[in-house]
């Protein structure tokens, strides 16, 4: 499922997507550290440090460097034309990326929306300022911004004192990554140090969103009314974002999600939207739920000998004894606690050998849930 787009650019390492090397001897040069400032200088110096953030890990680099934006493009294995969300902590640090003077009406949308929701899963993104690198964003001439609530993330921004641009650190087209471990299996043959996260004091990772930011995209015209453009759905939910901007007298904004990318080629409305951006490296397939509680028929169990159910809500329960391996991302059907337990769950089905392909649910949940928006199922 996981098709390379022929525009992306060749990694140097001889290294696979996931770590494994063809032919002569491994070359391992990512590196897994847990000293902050070290990193920051890193960044600085324009070299790649991965890092945690309450969504998915980042692949980071020094916001405003060419060069450096060049390398995370390379390691990741992207296409250029699919543009680099930059990380900042604060308002005030996100303002000199746009073009959003005080007191016109970009600022006051995007001031009522960042005071809302950052630090947090919301991206922001808007007309550019002149200094911005094209190649961060793509040619577009907008920027995407957000400001991340991980502490680990927050100390490394507040450290490094630049904007620190960040895609999720898997290689392109993979699931995306939320441990460290999942960073190196995709990455360990390029030149990336690994921030490790702090845990808290129960030795537990920070909880986490386990999906990635939400994607609006501000839109102003002189022609027609303001438009806040969902690009991707994620932490932040469409409703939020509407309550936002009705409690801020910013009703005449309108707000709507772009339809669901089917194509490979999306650049232009949502890059990275793609229909197998989240898939497993498995065929995937969804299953109606129409008549999946009886016991599955003869055919259908030879079939699902070599399936893996990822089920959600115990809706494919039945299956369970006939299948080759079976996962629940949550029991009791909670979406946060589906969310986080999604990526890494990809990934496990990856591990699972004699596997052939991968079945969920057809989920139904809420039209903006971000389990359903977010999911395996674009
Ligand atoms: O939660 C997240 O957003 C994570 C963490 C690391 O912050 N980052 C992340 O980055 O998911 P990435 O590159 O995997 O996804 C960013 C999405 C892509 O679909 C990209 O096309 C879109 O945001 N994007 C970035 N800049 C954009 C722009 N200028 N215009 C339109 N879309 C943009
Ligand atoms: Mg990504």
């Amino acid at each position: 499922m996981t098709a390379r787009n022929n525009n992306s650019p060749q990694t140097s390492s001889s290294s696979s997507t996931n770590g494994e090397t063809h032919g002569s001897a491994a070359v391992v040069r990512a590196k897994r550290v847990s000293d902050i400032p070290a990193c920051a200088e890193r960044l600085r110096q324009g070299d790649l440090v991965a890092f945690p953030t309450e969504t998915v890990y980042g692949l980071g680099c020094h916001a405003l460097e060419e060069s450096a934006i060049a390398k995370v493009f390379k390691a990741k294995e992207r296409p250029w034309t699919d543009p680099l969300i930059s990380h900042v902590n604060t308002l005030e640090q996100a303002l000199p990326l746009w073009q959003a003077e005080p007191g016109s009406l970009a600022r006051r949308i995007l001031e009522s929306l960042c005071e809302r929701f950052w630090p947090g899963p919301l991206t922001l993104v808007a007309k550019a300022a002149p200094t911005v690198p094209d190649l961060l964003m793509a040619h577009t001439g907008y920027c995407a911004v957000r400001s991340p609530s991980h502490a680990t993330a927050r100390a490394l921004l507040a450290a490094a004192d630049i904007p620190i641009a960040a895609p999720s650190a898997n290689k392109f087209g993979h699931v995306s990554p939320t441990t460290a471990q999942h960073v190196y299996d995709d990455l360990c043959g390029e030149d990336v140090w690994i921030l490790e996260e702090e845990l808290d004091s129960n030795n537990q990772s920070p909880v986490k969103v386990g999906v990635e930011s939400t994607v609006a995209k501000l839109e102003i015209s002189n022609n027609t009314s303001p438009q806040l453009v969902v690009l991707r759905q994620g932490g932040v939910s469409m409703q939020q974002l509407e309550q936002c901007l009705q409690e801020a007298g910013l009703d005449d904004v309108a707000v709507f999600a772009v339809s669901r990318a089917t194509g490979e080629s999306v650049a232009h409305v949502a890059p990275g939207q793609t229909l197998r951006h989240y898939s497993p490296r498995l065929a995937s397939f969804l299953l109606s739920l129409a008549d999946n509680d009886r016991e599955p028929i003869q055919e259908e169990c030879e079939l699902l000998r070599q399936t893996i159910v990822v089920d959600y809500g115990q809706r494919l329960l039945a299956y369970k004894p006939f299948c080759r391996a079976y996962r629940d991302l949550s029991p009791t059907g909670d979406s946060a606690e589906a969310c986080r337990a999604l990526f890494d769950t990809l990934r496990w089905t990856e591990q699972v050998s004699g596997a052939e392909q991968v079945v969920f649910p057809d989920f139904d949940v809420a039209n903006d849930d971000a389990l359903s928006l977010a999911s395996t199922l674009r």
